[in-house]
């Protein structure tokens, strides 16, 4: 059984297949062939992630899934949020991301914020929607080398250190991505919908 992860990014895709069953194959957009912009214009981070999943699957006839992710910042009314990769413009520059975050919180005590990840699975024109939040702060300044986006800037809850301070292993024990996945994964073993 094939399923489509609607993504650009191979790395993303490979990930996954590795906490998938076995019975259920992952492919990547390169796989069919899709090497176009799908369109990422909706107003949510749920529209987005449900516009590419559905995209995919009308126009290449596959079943699929695809996630999108923003960082929504309590005290600026949830910027960047669906903004999150271009805040800074189209050069999608993570510090230049970070950098005018942190000029809008400059003097501001509320830092609160959250990551969330939102995929759409979209199996013979029905769709399922598995969510993944993890609370957090935001610092006053970058720490840490590691992940991208975000990370240096980003402390979640219970933690002393920045998801750029974290290992891959760390982050995934907490993330948003991680937790929409295991959400997407279990309904998958649960319901053998394919
Ligand atoms: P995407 O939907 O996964 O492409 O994520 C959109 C944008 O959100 C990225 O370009 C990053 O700026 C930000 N982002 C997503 N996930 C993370 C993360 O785990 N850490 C930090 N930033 C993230």
């Amino acid at each position: 059984m094939e399923l489509v992860f609607a993504t650009a990014n191979p790395n993303k895709a490979k990930e996954i297949q590795n906490l998938i069953p076995d019975n259920i194959k992952i492919r990547s957009l390169s796989d069919i062939h899709c090497a176009e912009e799908i369109p990422e214009t909706q107003a949510t981070i749920e529209g987005n992630a449900s516009q590419k999943a559905f995209y995919v699957h009308k126009k290449y006839q596959v079943n699929c899934f695809a996630d999108d992710t923003g960082l929504e910042i309590e005290a600026l009314d949830g910027r960047p949020g669906v903004l999150s990769a271009r805040y800074a413009g189209d050069a999608k520059d993570a510090n230049a991301n970070m950098n005018k975050v942190l000029a809008e919180l400059s003097g501001v005590e509320n830092r609160k914020a959250r990551f969330k990840t939102v995929i759409s699975l979209v199996i013979d024109n029905k769709e399922v929607l598995f969510e993944g939040i993890v609370n957090g702060r935001i610092l006053h300044n970058k720490i840490g080398e590691k992940g991208f986006g975000y990370d240096p800037i980003f402390v979640p809850d219970g933690y002393d250190k920045t998801f750029a301070e974290l290992s891959i292993e760390e982050k995934n024990l907490v993330s948003h991505r991680a937790i929409a996945v295991n959400k997407l994964i279990t309904y998958l073993k649960q319901t053998n919908p394919l």
